[in-house]
């Protein structure tokens, strides 16, 4: 036994809103307390399992199809493992849900208004979606369906990341995920 149960804490928002910045300081409060923990994000599934997909929906549909698949095979490993990824469809977000058990799927909505977003343009790909120079940019040129009653809700516009990760552990506990 872990201590804890395994779960898959799905973090779904716009690029920018700080998803893999929260689910990295979720990461590290869990191994703290010494739960198994792995995050997928970007930088460890974009530039592997899926560097062959781009971002049209079909590909971001397959991308989300994937980490559903590897986020399944992690949990019945018996680990907490945290997704983050715009995961911008309803229905793949759902799908990915519906593969593991009821109560083993969190859906964590990073909520932050477009507008901050492009304006913290960390990467600067908002400017370049705005001048046509990517196509398909969630917000801008692809949609985001959000969350409709998600687990979860923090508000990344208002939020501290700290404030964000206490939020989402004191969930966590509140759930009886962690003891
Ligand atoms: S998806 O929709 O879930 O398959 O997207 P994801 O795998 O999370 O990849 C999002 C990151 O890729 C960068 N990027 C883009 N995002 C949105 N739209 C387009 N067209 C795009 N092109 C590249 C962007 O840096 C996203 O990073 P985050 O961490 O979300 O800011």
């Amino acid at each position: 036994m872990n201590g804890h149960r395994s779960v898959i804490l799905w973090f779904t928002g716009l690029s920018g809103a700080g998803k893999s910045t929260i689910a990295h300081a979720v990461e590290a409060q869990l191994h703290q307390q010494g739960c198994r923990t792995y995050v997928l994000d970007g930088d460890n599934i974009r530039h592997g399992l899926s560097k062959d997909l781009g971002f049209e929906d079909a590909d971001r549909k397959e991308n989300i199809r994937r980490i559903a698949e590897v986020a399944k095979l992690m949990l019945d490993a018996g680990s907490i493992t945290l997704t983050a990824f715009i995961s911008p469809f309803r229905l793949e977000r759902e799908l990915a849900r519906r593969a593991v058990a009821d109560g083993d799927f969190i859906e964590i909505y990073c909520k932050c208004d477009l507008r901050v977003c492009e304006q913290r343009d960390v990467k600067g790909l908002y400017q370049k979606a705005r001048l046509g120079e990517i196509a398909h940019f969630t917000g801008i040129s692809s949609p985001y369906e959000s969350p409709e009653t998600p687990e979860i809700v923090i508000d990344t516009n208002q939020m501290s990341i700290e404030e964000c990760s206490a939020h989402i552990l004191n969930h966590l506990k509140i759930m009886g995920i962690l003891p």
